[in-house]
């Protein structure tokens, strides 16, 4: 029998939470019988104008393969050249191009965990090698800069991977953090993942941080606009390495119904702000309500809230039986922590109900009450 390559056999596979339907039939749940909380999306779900948009497609022929309106329409908005935009099959595809295009077997990258599984996964799929520095639950997951720059070093990372909020801590790191670290390691392009990025209340644009030939930033319209099954993503970056990326990606990967989406969801802005409204009073409401039930919630820049459960398999199951998929985060190493996505105001007294329910605070969450962030 033929053997894949020795590194890809090695691989682990990548867990990414939500909830299978063999799961749920076990539990005797149909879908549309719980909540699931276990993903981070907008609480308003897609733009009216997006569904009307794939509603009304056609999509017997290929694609526009460049998206040339989209990416247009993309650069516009941003202000950039548009051969300073590349679109993709989600920012997941963009992940693994960045890794295709400038990994070379044995090289490094720098992640900074925990975080998404896609960064150490694409590197290794191209051979290379992945270091990681890891923040701590008693920093309150706090990034330090100067430990990254260190190791980024040490290694010759080719890229370091930032999540911006992370993911799943919610942790936002400054633009003056991350454009320093970028001049600092001219060598290194430095990977500024945004996928939850317009769900922070923070008045400052990254997109300056554009100017610099090593910074890249991806963008994902499955989260804030929710076309998570349509797959559509984004990066911003220095033409010559979108040129790189354009050179190794797969023919065809955005498809029709997903660029005529895309181009309906950016025009709905109205839209976006409401879905970010209610994420903003929903991440008051989660935090107050279960601080009361002496929860300790983590604060968060994001769409989603790390709650210290003590035992994040038995609080997962708990809840699940009250209809509630929340994400065990084990797999992010953080076995004591589960992490809710933020849904409307609605949901989320749904959930705090569920946490009373299932006597939540006593499977050993070891504190009383919200941390205060940095
Ligand atoms: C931090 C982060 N980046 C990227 C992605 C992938 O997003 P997309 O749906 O755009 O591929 C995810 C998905 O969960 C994520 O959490």
């Amino acid at each position: 029998m033929i053997r894949p390559r020795a590194h890809v056999d090695a691989l682990a596979p990548v867990y990414h939470g939500s909830i299978s339907d063999a799961e749920l039939a076990g539990l005797g749940f149909r879908r549309d019988q719980v909540i699931d909380f276990s993903v981070n999306s907008n609480p308003l779900g897609p733009s009216p104008a997006a569904i009307a948009a794939v509603q009304a497609a056609t999509w017997s022929h290929y694609p526009d393969d460049r998206a040339t309106v989209l990416r247009g329409e993309l650069a516009c908005r941003e202000g950039r050249g548009v051969e300073q935009v590349i679109v993709a099959n989600g920012s997941s595809e963009l992940i693994w191009l960045l890794a295709t295009a400038f990994i070379d077997p044995g090289q490094s990258a720098v992640v900074v965990g925990p975080t998404f599984g896609e960064y150490a996964r694409a590197v290794r799929i191209a051979g290379g090698v992945i270091h990681e520095h890891r923040a701590t639950p008693e920093d309150q997951f706090t990034v330090d800069f100067v430990a990254i720059e260190a190791l980024a070093r040490d290694r010759r990372a080719r890229i370091v991977f930032i999540c911006n909020p992370n993911n799943p801590t919610g942790v936002l790191a400054s633009i003056a953090d991350i454009e320093a670290l970028a001049l600092k390691l001219p060598e290194s392009l430095i990977v500024v993942d945004e996928a939850y990025r317009p769900f922070v209340d923070e008045p400052r644009s990254s997109l300056p941080l554009t100017e610099l030939d090593n910074i890249v930033l991806l963008r994902s319209l499955t989260k804030d606009y929710a076309l998570a099954g349509l797959r559509l993503g984004y990066a911003l970056a220095a033409s010559a390495v979108v040129d790189a990326l354009d050179k190794v990606r797969p023919p065809w990967s955005v498809n029709v119904i997903a660029q005529i989406a895309g181009l309906a969801a950016l025009g709905d802005e109205e839209h976006l702000r409401r879905g970010r409204d209610e994420v903003r009073r929903a991440r008051a409401y989660v935090t107050e309500a279960l601080s009361a039930l002496e929860l300790r919630v983590l604060p968060s820049a994001a769409n989603y809230v790390l709650l210290d459960v003590g035992d994040a398999g038995m609080a997962r199951s708990a809840l699940l039986r009250h209809g509630i998929v929340v994400r065990d985060c084990t797999s992010f190493g953080l076995p004591n922590f589960i992490r809710v996505g933020l849904r409307t105001v609605q949901e989320c007294e749904r959930l705090v109900a569920a946490c009373e329910a299932a006597d939540l605070a006593s499977i050993g969450a070891p504190q009383c009450g919200a941390v205060s962030g940095p």
